[in-house]
């Protein structure tokens, strides 16, 4: 089959990534890319870094209002997908380009397939969820990360949801929800083991380790780049929270949120490093060496949440509520409240305990293999050959 797979952010390139080997297996894949993300370091750098092949095409978008952003996507991809037209559309997660890609498809009378179908913030502020409710509710072949997930679309109406890896629904169906596992979870599984020698951290941006003296468990790895944490008040919050709570930081830094932050002249606590976006390898292992991960990251939160780290989310909500205490998780939403943040941590993570936690976690953390890649990459095949 000839499926034309969108990306064009950070976590998208590395989703396709994880998809990658098995999707490239079975089907004739074109990897389009908006360039939504440019910098090298925020896109660029993970083609190479994960074994993805560059784009068949770059669209070459970049930054702009959400109209604008989306419009231009429409009006590139359109033509692509129009000269020579693929079986499917294959989107992932939530954002401008799973959008664009979404209604481009839908438009053009393309079937669509959608991986991570079914997260729900119940928060309409947030731009994420306005795309995850639409692409949805566009989408034939809905690929779920779990149960949960299923069930919300199920609440809203879509499809019927199946467990396992078969895809056959009721004669005349045509939309199909499948669980299907987790991309993000089998990637981090089969890094895991690269990440787990406590020297990894070491390959963080030039002098930042060294210059905190980190070790195992006695720091905090933070990123932060939610739009509602991007405002002048909220930025001074969290930047705030963070200086409260008096351990070194490691503050991976979104190039917008960078930009924000310059622009609107805040201060960075003396407690907190300002490091370039890191690649995944060193991510992955500044979370799991890490005495707790600060973030409002969806994919950060789950990888901290496989590898056992406790975690602070700067949000209110989640589409990941599995990951929280309330549900036997090790993550705690705290807003941009320090007090919140301050209990959490002491709670998950106290200071005294930190570097052994770390330590044992590093040795002994194991991530399941959910099968994602190979349960998708099958169902698109039994799908369109239907
Ligand atoms: C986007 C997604 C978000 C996802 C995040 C992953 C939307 C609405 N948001 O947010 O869901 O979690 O990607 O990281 O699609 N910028 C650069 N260099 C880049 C890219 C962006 O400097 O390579 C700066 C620009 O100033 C830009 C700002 O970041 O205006 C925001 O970028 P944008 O693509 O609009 O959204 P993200 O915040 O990256
Ligand atoms: N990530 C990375 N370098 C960083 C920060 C994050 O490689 O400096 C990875 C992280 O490990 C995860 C993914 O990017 O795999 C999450 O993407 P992001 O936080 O940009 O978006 P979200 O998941 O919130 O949509």
């Amino acid at each position: 089959m000839r499926l034309a797979c969108v990306v064009g952010t950070r976590p998208q390139i590395i989703k396709a990534a994880a998809a990658w080997p098995a999707l490239h297996r079975r089907h004739h894949v074109d990897l389009i890319d908006t360039g939504q993300h440019y910098d090298d370091e925020m896109a660029g750098h993970f083609f190479g870094e994960l074994g993805l092949p560059p784009p068949s095409h770059q669209l070459g978008v970049g930054s702009g209002t959400h109209a604008r952003q989306v419009a231009a996507m429409m009006d590139r991809l359109e033509p692509i997908v129009l000269d020579d037209p693929p079986d499917a559309i294959l989107v992932f997660g939530d954002t401008n380009s799973t959008l664009a890609g979404a209604l481009v498809a839908a438009k053009l009378e393309l079937p669509l397939a959608h991986v991570e179908a079914g997260l729900r913030s119940f928060d309409r502020r947030m731009p994420e969820e306005v795309n995850r409710v639409v692409v949805d509710h566009l989408a034939e072949l809905l690929f779920a990360p779990s149960e949960h997930a299923a069930a919300n679309l199920r609440a809203e109406g879509i499809g019927r949801a199946l467990s396992g890896s078969g895809v056959g629904g009721p004669a005349g169906s045509e939309v199909r929800v499948q669980v299907v596992g987790d991309l993000m979870q089998d990637l981090c599984a089969a890094t895991l083991d690269a990440a787990r020698d406590p020297a990894s951290i070491r390959d963080a941006a030039p002098g930042a380790v060294a210059a905190l003296g980190l070790v195992p468990g006695g720091y905090l790895f933070a990123t932060v780049h939610r739009a509602e944490n991007r405002t002048p008040g909220a930025l001074r919050e969290w930047l705030s929270l963070l200086g409260g709570l008096d351990r070194p930081v490691v503050l991976a830094l979104h190039p917008g949120t960078h930009r924000a932050i310059d622009e609107n002249d805040c201060a960075v606590p003396a407690n907190v490093r300002v490091v370039p976006p890191q690649g995944y390898r060193t991510t992955l292992a500044l979370e799991l060496h890490a005495g707790a991960v600060v973030t409002d990251s969806g994919g950060v939160q789950r990888e901290s949440a496989w590898l056992g780290t406790p975690a602070l989310i700067l949000r209110e909500t989640t589409e990941w509520p599995e990951t929280l205490e309330a549900h036997g998780g090790r993550s705690a939403l705290v807003g941009r409240d320090l007090g919140r943040a301050t209990a959490a941590l002491a709670r998950l993570a106290p200071l005294g305990a930190a570097a052994r936690d770390a330590t044992t976690r590093a040795r002994s953390a194991q991530v399941a293999f959910s099968g994602a890649a190979e349960a998708i990459a099958e169902s698109l095949e039994t799908w369109l050959t239907r």
